[in-house]
């Protein structure tokens, strides 16, 4: 019995592989970064995991035209910088018709929901989204409504888990509410998408509780068990992301909205940019997770099914790093489509890497380094420091994978990333006489000197900062 049970299980098992991932397993697709892969080698790479659903951060036309003919559902989205204009309901209507309705054909793009705006409640912007977020909410699903595609194509916003809080006093899930400064807000929110029939999406991160506080019991941001668990009210809480779930649930019911369906907007864990962010407890993360969600277990006071967007798909070297340096390696995927580590999206827990990106183009295999034999080095800091602020140096971080380079090390890597974002331009190599081009691979350890991806080159949101940074440059040169 035992035997034929394991036969059946890894037959199973290969057979899942080729294909299947979690039920509903969605991934962010975002798309910060200063070599962007070819939208359509990207979606073939969904395809070929059996990735079946993405949320964007935009329209863009061409991710758009890439994801035209695929049966990849997908939530596109009205970032924050446009909510003000959406509060009009002329511009709004017009914004579904553009970036809507004129993909909804045979072979057209499976448009399932619009993100009206990015965690706009979040206490870091202060305020500047919180009058227009509703309003441009109700203008675009009312817009959706008019055009004919309301009852499948729904309207929502992806909230930060700070928009709701258990108080100090009963540090528990059940006592969720929502923050006070804005919980009439949610409400009337909460009550117009359980009118739509459209769900909550929320942000759900145990990366950052562990990151945001020294004290944070580590077990409890992973899924295997913690040592002392919360309780509440003989439920016991082994991990922050139920915790954190049930609290919204807690907080929707608490005004009247128990039954509204959540969906996870954004979950997932760092490999690089600080000391909890590596290739080991991001496997261990989505080890559990997505054992979790194959289980379909869901939390303690919302069992059953989630639906769940994996942040992100693949590392964005031009994120902000104001979070922290961390940002820009979220990926699942590197920068080149290569998986990183071994992660089992069907959730059977099988050590296998994902299917990594195909046909991606490369720069030739040069790298730029400090020259060994400049002599003057009294500008190297400053040209360290510009190298880094044009390109992404957070690998060489406290915690991070490059941070036990020596000093010739550190500018040689911070040439490097300078070199590869600027396509290997010759002038781009030369850093005041400090640097220079060799076709030595300069890897070492656990840190990687990377080449470009070339051919299809910079994102267009990108290249302004591009041009910007070559004229800096040659100010640097005067
Ligand atoms: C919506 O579509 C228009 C027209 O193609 C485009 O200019 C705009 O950038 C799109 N919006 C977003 C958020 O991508
Ligand atoms: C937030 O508002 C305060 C006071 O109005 C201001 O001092 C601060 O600079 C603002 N911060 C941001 C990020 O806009
Ligand atoms: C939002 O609107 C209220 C009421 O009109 C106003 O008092 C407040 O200043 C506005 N807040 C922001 C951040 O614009
Ligand atoms: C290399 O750079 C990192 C980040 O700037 C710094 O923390 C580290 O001390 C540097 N190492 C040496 C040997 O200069
Ligand atoms: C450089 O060497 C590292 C470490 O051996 C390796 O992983 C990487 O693939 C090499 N890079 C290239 C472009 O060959």
């Amino acid at each position: 019995m035992l035997k034929l049970g394991v036969l059946v299980l890894v037959f199973v098992g290969y057979w899942v592989d080729q294909k299947i991932c979690v039920e509903g397993l969605g991934v962010n697709w975002g798309t910060m970064a200063t070599h962007m892969l070819e939208p359509k080698i990207v979606v073939q790479m969904l395809k070929d995991n059996g990735i079946k659903k993405v949320k964007l951060f935009d329209a863009d036309k061409s991710t758009m035209d890439a994801l035209a003919g695929t049966d990849i559902e997908v939530m596109v989205a009205i970032p924050n910088d446009q909510l003000l204009a959406m509060t009009d309901y002329g511009r709004a209507k017009d914004w579904v018709r553009r970036n809507v309705t004129r993909y909804n054909f045979k072979d057209g793009v499976n448009i399932k929901y619009v993100a009206v705006g990015n965690e706009p409640f979040l206490t870091a912007y202060n305020n500047s989204f919180v009058n227009s977020t509703f309003p441009a909410l109700q203008n675009i699903q009312n817009a959706l409504n008019e055009a004919g595609v309301g009852d499948s194509i729904k309207a929502t916003v992806p909230l930060n888990a700070d928009v709701y809080f258990s108080p100090e006093s009963n540090p528990v899930p059940s006592a969720g509410r929502f923050r006070s400064d804005i919980a009439e807000l949610m409400t009337q929110i909460v009550q117009f998408m359980s009118k739509n029939q459209a769900p909550f999406t929320v942000n759900i991160y145990p990366f950052l509780s562990l990151y945001a506080n020294e004290h944070f019991p580590i077990d409890f941001a992973f899924f295997d068990g913690a040592p002392s668990p919360v309780l509440d009210n003989g439920v016991e809480y082994t991990n922050v992301f139920d915790a954190n779930f049930d609290t919204l649930y807690s907080a929707l019911k608490a005004v009247g909205y128990g039954n509204l369906a959540i969906l996870v907007g954004e979950v997932g864990w760092p490999t690089d940019g600080d000391k909890n962010a590596n290739l080991n407890n991001a496997y261990r993360f989505y080890r559990g997770l997505l054992a979790k969600l194959a289980s379909n277990k869901g939390t303690p006071l919302r069992p059953g099914y989630i639906e769940v967007y994996l942040f992100g798909l693949i590392d964005e070297d031009a994120k902000s790093i104001a979070p922290g340096n961390f940002e820009r390696h979220w990926g699942i995927f590197r920068y080149d489509g290569q998986p990183k580590f071994p992660m089992d999206i069907s959730g059977q827990g099988q050590d296998r890497h994902l299917v990594a990106a195909k046909n991606v183009q490369y720069l030739p295999k040069r790298w730029c380094m400090l020259n060994p034999n400049a002599k003057d080095l009294s500008k190297l800091a400053e040209n360290i420091d510009y190298a880094c602020t044009f390109s992404d140096c957070t690998a060489l971080g406290y915690g991070s994978s490059c941070n036990n380079l020596d000093a010739n090390g550190n500018a040689s890597y911070a040439f490097n990333m300078y070199y590869q974002v600027q396509n290997q331009l010759d002038l781009s190599c030369d850093f005041q006489g400090l640097a220079m081009v060799t076709d030595k691979n300069l890897s070492q350890g656990t840190c990687n000197f990377i080449i470009q991806t070339g051919k299809y080159s910079f994102s267009h949101k990108v290249l302004p900062g591009i041009v910007v940074l070559l004229s800096g440059f040659t100010f640097l040169l005067l």
